[in-house]
């Protein structure tokens, strides 16, 4: 039996946390939103690891706000690089596991083949570059971590992609969305499960080390808005524009397609295609709303 503390657990991979962890009866969950532990104050991550005697630490608070953060760098980085420093050497000296989730924003989008877990990071904003300072150091100096890439991460719950599609596409008839920026959505769901089994029943505790994981499959933001509005039978029209058209305080990469092989050969696991796992957010989508 292990004692498992997930953190950042109001944000939406960690509402998937909660969702799976039923599924791992032989195991402790102890979820801690930014109210119950803030993560950048070292004393309350002491008092909670040693208190409640943690085996293993899922890191899924972080600052997020991508746009915010070219304001914001100092908060950025007090969140995504000072406080995980502190996460990672506390963890490492009382031989806690920790998983910690890092992002396709460390990539400046100039690859035309999917990007692995190898190749060169140089992210184009803050957001991007406090992600990098963060698992890097993670990777150099913690013996027992797995850090996971993700890319265009969304749920039925919180702020992301597909609950602003679904507003923007009942306030109107027609929507803007970019078709130059590539990479493929990531369901929580998805990821908090295969975390999960890769840790706890796929011998993640032997393979330790940096993975990519996202949903299979290819797509652009506006492809993404079309099979939102198909699947949520909006009538609002997405049309195609350049990302110029949109302009954001933070460049985003025109492509961070991740490559999968190596999560999938060394733990065996399958991964949903984008499209089917969309679809499985709908069913969920229309359960919760009856
Ligand atoms: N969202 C994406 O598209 C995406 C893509 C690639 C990678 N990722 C990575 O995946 C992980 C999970 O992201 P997510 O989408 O679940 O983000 P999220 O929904 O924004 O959740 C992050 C959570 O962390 C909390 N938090 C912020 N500062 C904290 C602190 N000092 N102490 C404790 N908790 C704090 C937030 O609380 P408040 O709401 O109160 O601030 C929020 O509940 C992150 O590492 C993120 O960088 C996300």
């Amino acid at each position: 039996m292990s004692r498992i503390l997930v953190t950042g657990a109001t944000g939406q991979l960690g509402r998937a946390f909660q969702k799976f962890s039923p599924g791992y009866s032989g195991h402790d969950f102890i979820f801690a939103g930014r109210e119950q532990l803030d993560i950048s104050k070292r004393q309350s991550l002491e008092e909670i690891l040693d208190k409640k005697a943690i085996d293993i630490c899922i890191n899924c608070a972080a600052y997020t706000a991508v746009d915010r953060a070219e304001e914001e760098t100092e908060k950025a980085e007090a969140i995504n690089y000072k406080a995980v420093t502190v996460l990672s050497d506390l963890t490492e000296k009382r031989g806690i596991v920790l998983v910690h989730f890092s992002s396709d924003f460390v990539f400046d989008g100039k690859k035309c083949s999917p990007y692995l877990e190898s190749d060169r990071t140089h992210p184009l904003g803050v957001y991007g570059q406090s992600k990098v300072l963060g698992e890097s150091y993670i990777l150099r100096h913690h013996s027992r971590a797995l850090v996971f890439r993700t890319s265009w991460l969304y749920s039925s719950l919180g702020h992301n992609f597909l609950n602003s599609m679904l507003r923007l596409g009942a306030e109107r008839e027609s929507l803007g969305v970019v078709f130059d920026q590539t990479g493929t959505p990531t369901h929580c769901d998805d990821l908090a499960s295969a975390v999960l089994e890769i840790l706890l029943r796929k011998g993640g505790e032997k393979n330790f080390g940096l993975y990519h994981y996202s949903n299979e499959g290819v797509c652009s933001w506006y492809d993404f808005a079309v099979e939102i509005m198909k699947l949520a039978k909006l009538p609002c029209v997405v049309e195609p524009i350049r990302s110029e058209a949109y302009p954001t305080a933070a460049k985003r990469p025109a492509y961070s397609v991740l490559d999968k092989s190596r999560v999938k050969d060394v733990f065996g696991i399958e991964i949903p295609h984008w499209r089917s796992s969309l679809e499985k957010c709908f069913d969920d989508l229309s359960r919760t709303n009856g």
